[in-house]
């Protein structure tokens, strides 16, 4: 076999001692530009978890690497003239030009080929390989000219950073935030042998276009760094290296693989390097393509097909992270009002990879801080009186005040449609579930979408506000939630617009019905599927009158009612979405157009609602924080969406995003929405309540206590788990938390003691089992050695 490997980068190198070492008899053959040692940059960092791959990999080059590295457990950060500390992060550093070296002596000692300052001639001149590797860096020729296949696409995101180098010896990672006359500039710096650090800097464009430097200009560069950095550089001279400054590209490529050729490293996949996982990847990457080889070792056709199936999962999920962090670096401005500790945390948090808990696994004291500090900071909003000696709570369990109502806790039961109402009608089954959920330890509950009319359903199962029948049977609901609950109740209002007579939601949703559909209005003529939906009639301003005055009458029926709350929805694509929406607005007159016009009727049936609605009480507006469309609603817009519902008296933002249009493509993930609630909150100054995929206390815990939300709103968790919220509680007793914040009802004391009991035996288990079994720790002794 032979195997042409065109880049001796990390990844290429890797590659080709894993498989000459797997394979003698394989003809293996490198051809890379550079000398064998050229290098651009200082040094990378590589974590724990990677270290332990590269030594199941190759015990032999794991060892060297081991051997050269700097370790480091610390991360401290400079902000607003405090520098905090954080442990037990476990990272190694080490030079690149080392790392190259190891890999290059470790490929000759294995007999691969390796041509240095050789330009590769391109793809077409390796045709008698049986494998190509191409692993030629950001830049790749190779995917370029295979770009018809492997369809890449480059998105150029917006700061600027350069890569540099000095002379000092620092503590730990660190991290500083430090504001001039330009704007902010962000120093990620870290050692990566004894004495010698490599900077990362990085502003945003306009700080880096106020600041006058010139795009190559080196001397100035470091000048500039030095003077607003020297105090942690410890006056140390900055070192240029090629150190140009750059705008980060997110590659992305549909495929990795084309007939025998494959990309690999940064030439398929770029994850920013604020998560430092550029070359974790790229050798990940040469370690997966190697088994998958090995286990097709007739048929590179079958290994690269099976590279990429089992591999895609997993860098998708690094990439994503490095996606989200390099958004807080990007927005660090958003983030600038918040004090020390909370500063620290929301930047640990950015990936939302490290979480409240398993920071607390990292350094238990950081998470004692940030709980203090929440704590205070609560019972400062809450005028509590917070007795000398006080256990701060995780801030999941702190009480939130929205005028005139309390919530306990920041867990919400998310509106979730329940499709079974009769005639707008809840039913005993609404009043089972509603019931459960509030006595599961939520602090506050909404209730499904409840429709303003018989023709403001989404299907025929939906719950209405528009008959006396209907004002009976939610009293009775509310009742039963006020009096044997401490959860608050929200009723949520809404039409909906051009997705109305639809099925249930688990019949074809969306789709109309298949008999007895009544008419449809929207703001624009545009059915949902252009296909088979019903083409709404547009709205006339006559139409307009009415449906707010239905929103209106609800209000009225929900204040009846008792409720402790009104939201309006105002997202998915229903009626007021849809006037939101550019995608879903054509219209030409003054309810269309720009997003003031837009905006024009929703803020008119808010303002109508929040005129009759309590002043005690408060309001929220449920939105599409975007429309995941090329041309409809973003983030930006969002930001002044909310401002103008803050303007007329709205409370809360309930923070979700798209179903706007079948061509919406949402980019899913764990608290995948919770940045646009963060962006929200920070830039306008509003409560917000973030949802979708937050699934544990942790990361309610998380997104609070970063100051991304207020409230964390859970739907499908608590469709299987009424008692989300208790069973949090259980867990958190169990380590040592006295709780305030959740109520387990009187007639269930005895299965929250029998809870508690448990959950306190498996901890002090797990407790035992970690004491005997240590967690795997990479060779230290030959780090300390190398420091
Ligand atoms: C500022 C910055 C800081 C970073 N910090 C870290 C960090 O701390 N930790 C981390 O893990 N990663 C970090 N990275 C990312 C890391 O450098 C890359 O992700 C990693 O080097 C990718 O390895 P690779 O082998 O895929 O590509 P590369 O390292 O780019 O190697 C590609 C090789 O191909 C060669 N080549 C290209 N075209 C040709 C051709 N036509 N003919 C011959 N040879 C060719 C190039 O000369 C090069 O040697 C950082 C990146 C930047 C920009
Ligand atoms: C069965 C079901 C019904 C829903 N009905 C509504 C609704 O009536 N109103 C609304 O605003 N969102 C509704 N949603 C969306 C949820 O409130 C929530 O935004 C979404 O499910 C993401 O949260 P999750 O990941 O916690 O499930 C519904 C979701 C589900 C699963």
């Amino acid at each position: 076999m032979r195997v042409d490997v065109i880049g001796g980068g990390p990844a290429g190198l890797y590659f080709a001692i894993l498989i000459k070492q797997s394979h003698p008899g394989t003809a293996v053959n490198v051809v890379e530009r550079n000398r064998a040692d050229d290098t651009f940059g200082f040094g990378i960092v590589l974590s724990d978890e990677t270290l332990a791959n590269l030594r199941r990999a190759d015990e032999t080059s794991y060892r060297e690497i081991a051997a050269n590295f700097a370790y480091w457990d610390d991360i401290y950060t400079h902000y607003r003239g405090r520098v905090l500390k954080s442990s037990g992060h476990g990272f190694s550093g080490i030079r690149r030009l080392t790392l190259l070296q190891i890999l290059q002596r470790r490929a000759a000692d294995l007999g691969v080929r390796v041509r240095y300052q050789t330009e590769d001639p391109g793809v077409a001149a390796h045709g008698e390989a049986d494998l190509i590797v191409g692993v030629d860096g950001i830049s790749s020729r190779v995917r370029e000219t295979l770009a018809a296949h492997f369809k890449p696409t480059t998105e150029t995101r917006s700061n600027r950073f350069v890569w540099l180098g000095a002379k000092t010896t620092l503590p730990g990672f660190t991290y500083s935030f430090r504001e001039n006359e330009h704007g902010i500039w962000n120093l990620h710096a870290y050692m990566y042998t004894q004495g010698e650090c490599t900077l990362v800097v990085e502003t945003t464009d306009e700080a880096f276009k106020a600041s006058g430097l010139g795009v190559e200009d080196e001397a100035a560069t470091a000048a500039y760094v030095a003077k607003v950095f020297g105090e942690e550089l410890n006056g140390a001279p900055v070192l240029t290296n090629r150190s140009f400054w750059r705008q980060f590209p997110v590659v992305r490529c549909a495929a990795w693989h084309h007939d025998n050729v494959v990309l690999l490293g940064d030439a398929a996949h770029t994850a920013h390097w604020s998560i430092g996982s550029g070359t974790k990847l790229a050798l990940e990457d040469a370690i997966a393509l190697h088994g998958a080889v090995t286990r097709h070792p007739r048929d590179p056709r079958a290994a690269l097909e099976a590279y990429e199936g089992e591999r895609r999962a997993e860098a998708d999920r690094i990439t994503h992270s490095a996606n989200t962090s390099l958004v807080f670096f990007e927005n660090v401005r958003r983030f600038w009002h918040m004090e020390p500790i909370q500063f620290n945390f929301a930047l640990m948090s950015r990936s939302k990879q490290v979480t409240y808990e398993n920071l607390r696994k990292r350094d238990a004291t950081v998470i004692e801080d940030v709980d203090r500090w929440w704590a205070r900071q609560v019972a400062e909003a809450e005028r509590l009186r917070l007795p000398a000696d006080f256990v701060a709570p995780p801030p999941m369990f702190s009480p939130l005040t929205l005028r005139g109502m309390t919530v306990m806790n920041r867990v919400v039961v998310s509106p979730m449609c329940q499709y079974c109402a009769e005639d707008g009608t809840p039913t005993d089954w609404h009043f089972v579930h509603y019931g459960s959920r509030a006595v599961g330890g939520a602090g506050l509950m909404f209730t499904e979408m409840t429709c303003v009319a018989p023709d403001a359903r989404i299907s025929p199962g939906c719950t209405g506000m528009y008959k006396p029948e209907h004002l009976a049977a939610w009293q009775r609901i509310v009742q039963f939630v006020h009096v044997h609950s401490d959860c608050r109740i929200g009723l949520q209002i809404g039409h909906s617009g051009r997705k109305g007579s639809t099925q249930l939601g688990w019949e074809e949703m969306d789709q109309p019905l298949a008999k007895g559909n009544w008419p449809i209005v929207a703001p624009s003529p545009l059915p949902y599927y252009p296909e088979v939906s019903q083409v709404p009639r547009e709205m006339t301003r006559q139409d307009m009158d009415r449906v707010r005055d239905q929103h209106v009458a609800a209000a009225r029926m929900g204040i009846e009612c008792g409720f402790d709350m009104l939201e309006l929805h105002m997202a998915h694509g229903y009626l007021l979405a849809s006037f939101l929406s550019p995608i879903t607005n054509r219209r030409r007159d003054e309810y269309g157009g720009s997003l003031e016009n837009r905006l024009r009727f929703p803020l008119e049936v808010f303002d109508a609602c929040r005129r009759i609605w309590p002043a005690a009480k408060p309001m929220s507006v449920r939105i599409s924080a975007t429309d995941w469309i090329p041309g409809g609603n973003t983030a930006e817009d969002a930001v002044e969406i909310a401002r103008a519902f803050r303007a007329l008296g709205c409370d809360l933002i309930d923070v979700s995003s798209g179903q706007t249009d079948p061509a919406s493509r949402p980019v899913y993930g764990r608290m995948y929405q919770a940045t646009f609630a963060e962006q929200i909150r920070n830039e306008v100054g509003i409560a917000t309540m973030a949802v979708g995929a937050i699934t544990t206390a942790d990361q309610v815990n998380t997104l609070v206590a970063s100051g991304r939300a207020d409230l964390c709103a859970l739907a499908r968790p608590h469709l299987a788990d009424p008692y989300f919220t208790l069973h949090a509680a259980a867990q958190y007793q169990a380590m040592g938390y006295a709780l305030q914040g959740v109520a387990w009802p009187k007639q269930y004391w005895s299965g929250r003691d029998q809870l508690y009991t448990l959950e306190r035996r498996a901890r002090e288990e797990a407790e035992q089992k970690l004491g005997q079994v240590k967690p795997p720790k990479p060779d230290v002794a030959i780090a300390q050695r190398a420091a």
